[in-house]
């Protein structure tokens, strides 16, 4: 059983709600995070819900994961695109990483159809809005759940 989940939020997720409605929904990143947090209240698993406009600190932050052991679900953000150092944080520290996006990225423009973290990640998510979040929460809480 997991103790602790981390749900990481690159750049401009923190203006979910407002930003580009049309493509990401009207719910905010609050919104998620406090429904997110029943379900892992109902598990008595501990969700570390964070945001940054900063690559690093998401490096940092999939770094800590990594170390203690705690799986990641993770919206990078555009930086899903560029960022090789996200990619070598979760080889370099063995997270467990499941991606995360909002709108189906293979449907938009090309630049938005390479992602970096894929293939580092346990598996992807994409196009179900807010509720990939969730389904990303569901499949990490089913595949540790003890034998039955
Ligand atoms: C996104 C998709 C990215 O291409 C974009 O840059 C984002 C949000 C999504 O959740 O759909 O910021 O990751």
């Amino acid at each position: 059983m997991i103790k602790a989940v981390h749900v990481l939020n690159g750049p401009n997720l923190n203006l979910l709600g407002t930003r580009e409605p049309s493509v990401y929904g009207h719910e905010t990143l609050a919104m998620i995070e406090a429904r997110l947090a029943k379900t892992c209240e109902a598990q008595g698993v501990s969700l570390h819900f964070r945001q940054s406009n900063h690559e690093g600190d998401l490096v940092s932050w999939i770094q800590d994961a990594g170390r203690a052991g705690e799986p990641v679900i993770l919206n990078a953000g555009a930086y899903s695109h560029t960022s090789i150092a996200l990619a070598d944080a979760i080889k370099g520290s063995n997270a467990r990483v499941i991606e995360v996006h909002l709108s189906n990225i293979h449907a938009r423009e090309r630049f938005r159809h390479h992602s970096h973290i894929s293939s580092v990640a346990q598996g992807v998510i994409l196009g179900f809005g807010a509720a990939s979040y969730d389904l990303a929460l569901q499949a990490l809480l089913a595949a540790t759940k003890p034998e039955s």
